[in-house]
């Protein structure tokens, strides 16, 4: 049975061919490791049965709180394995998310995708994700920039009455 557990350290050298996709976003080992230590019990890893556990794929998650702004949950990677997509991996990763950035007080969750991840999109949007901007030339790709969605996904709150 697939487990999910936080990520550690090590794992890091085992997601390489989870990395290679060219959708998944891409960051320096130094970013992993400053990422671990900021946001611990934001990332987490689905493992394949068996003694090797296998990497199936991952979600690095942020919780941001900056001043004069309500505080968000932040995606800031999210891929899995071309070995196991449609099994519901990314929905159970993205559910746990939301569901910790509930616990830690954020009004919303957001991420940024290429404007060109229809799959992403179709995702996001399955699970109540909505597009609140686009950012022009995003991704400094060459020859040609891409643009990318900013999506949200509001925390429901009970509303109170003045
Ligand atoms: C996008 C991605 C994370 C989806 O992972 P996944 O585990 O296959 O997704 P799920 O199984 O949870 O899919 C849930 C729903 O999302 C939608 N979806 C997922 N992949 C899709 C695809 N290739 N085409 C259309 N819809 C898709 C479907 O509505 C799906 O429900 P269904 O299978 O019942 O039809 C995966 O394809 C991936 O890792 N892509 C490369 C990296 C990437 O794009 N990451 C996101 C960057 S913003």
């Amino acid at each position: 049975m697939t487990s999910f557990r936080e990520m550690r350290f090590d794992d890091l050298f085992k997601i390489n061919s989870l990395v290679f996709d060219s959708l998944t976003e891409v960051y320096s080992l130094t970013f992993f490791v400053k990422h671990f230590l900021e946001f611990p019990g934001l990332s987490q890893i689905a493992v394949a049965p068996g003694a090797d556990g296998r990497p199936m794929g991952y979600i690095f998650g942020q919780y941001q709180v900056k001043r004069n702004q309500d505080p968000y949950g932040h995606v800031a990677a999210l891929t899995v394995s071309p070995d196991y997509r449609r099994l519901g991996l990314a929905t159970a990763l993205m559910d746990f998310f939301f569901m910790v950035s509930d616990l830690k007080g954020a009004s919303y969750v957001n991420l940024f995708m290429r404007i060109s991840n229809r799959a992403a999109y179709q995702l996001y949007t399955s699970l109540g994700y909505a597009h609140r901007q686009t950012f022009l030339d995003y991704y400094p790709d060459e020859p040609k920039p891409e643009s990318a969605y900013e999506l949200r996904k509001y925390v429901p709150r009970p509303m109170e009455v003045q």
